[in-house]
């Protein structure tokens, strides 16, 4: 039996996180679609392209191939046979994959990819557009959001834990315009699916939100507690 649980929210919600742990429980596969547009975003920089060259996305994007493989359990993301995942979390990659995304031609590119991924295997997906337009059957379906605030005083706590200097205006201001951008694009724009549940992670440790997902997961495949991995 295959299962297919989306989560879908903005920038900054938590959705890696607590899908990672989502999918550790269940022993399902975790799939960060945001790694896929980041791949991609990396490609079209190194392709010499800057946020304005919006007209060029579409036909730099056609040299990119991108693939996921997983070694021990973890998603890695290869681009053009180079393992490119640990080039993926940076700001500037992240702004490009904001804008690049919206793109319909690098769209295409990887709704197959991530179509074949759950259709292979039971997983957790996270992204902007999955229980919208890239799974729309999905068993079980999350809208995982947080006010722009918290969300950047999360990024802000993250970044100073790594010891790297920043502002948490700039920060959340950076965070707006990216919420801004992934829900108004004409093409699967970032919004909650009719039949998705909403979690608002705000006011809620990361335990509290796994185990409110788990819960929704299993009573929709209706396993107890001793069925799950642990
Ligand atoms: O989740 P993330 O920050 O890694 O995603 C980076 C960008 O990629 C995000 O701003 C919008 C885009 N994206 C998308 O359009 N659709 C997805 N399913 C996942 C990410």
């Amino acid at each position: 039996m295959i299962y297919n649980i989306a989560i879908d929210g903005p920038a900054g919600a938590g959705k890696s996180t607590i899908a990672r742990r989502v999918a550790k429980e269940l022993a399902f596969v975790y799939v960060d679609t945001g790694a896929m547009y980041r791949a991609m975003a990396l490609y079209l920089i190194r392709s010499g392209a800057g946020k304005e060259d919006v007209k060029e996305f579409g036909r730099l994007c056609q040299g990119a191939d991108i693939s996921i493989e997983y070694r021990e359990g973890e998603q890695t993301v290869i681009l053009n046979g180079e393992n490119v995942t640990p080039l993926l979390r940076t700001e500037e990659v992240g702004n490009m994959a904001s804008v690049s995304s919206a793109d319909p031609k690098v769209r295409e590119k990887l709704l197959d990819l991530q179509r074949k991924l759950a259709a292979s295997m039971s997983v957790v997906m996270d992204g902007r557009d999955i229980g919208t337009t890239i799974l729309p059957d999905a068993d079980v379906k999350i809208y995982l959001t947080a006010s722009s605030q918290k969300r950047a005083e999360r990024r802000y706590k993250e970044l100073t834990e790594k010891g790297i200097s920043c502002c948490l205006d700039e920060i959340r201001r950076d965070i707006e315009e990216r919420d801004r951008r992934d829900m108004n694009r004409e093409i699967s724009p970032l919004r909650q699916a009719e039949d998705a549940v909403l979690v608002d992670s705000s006011d809620m440790t990361i335990e509290e939100v796994t185990k409110r997902i788990l819960q929704i997961c299993c009573e929709k495949f209706s396993l107890s507690d001793r069925e799950q991995k642990k």
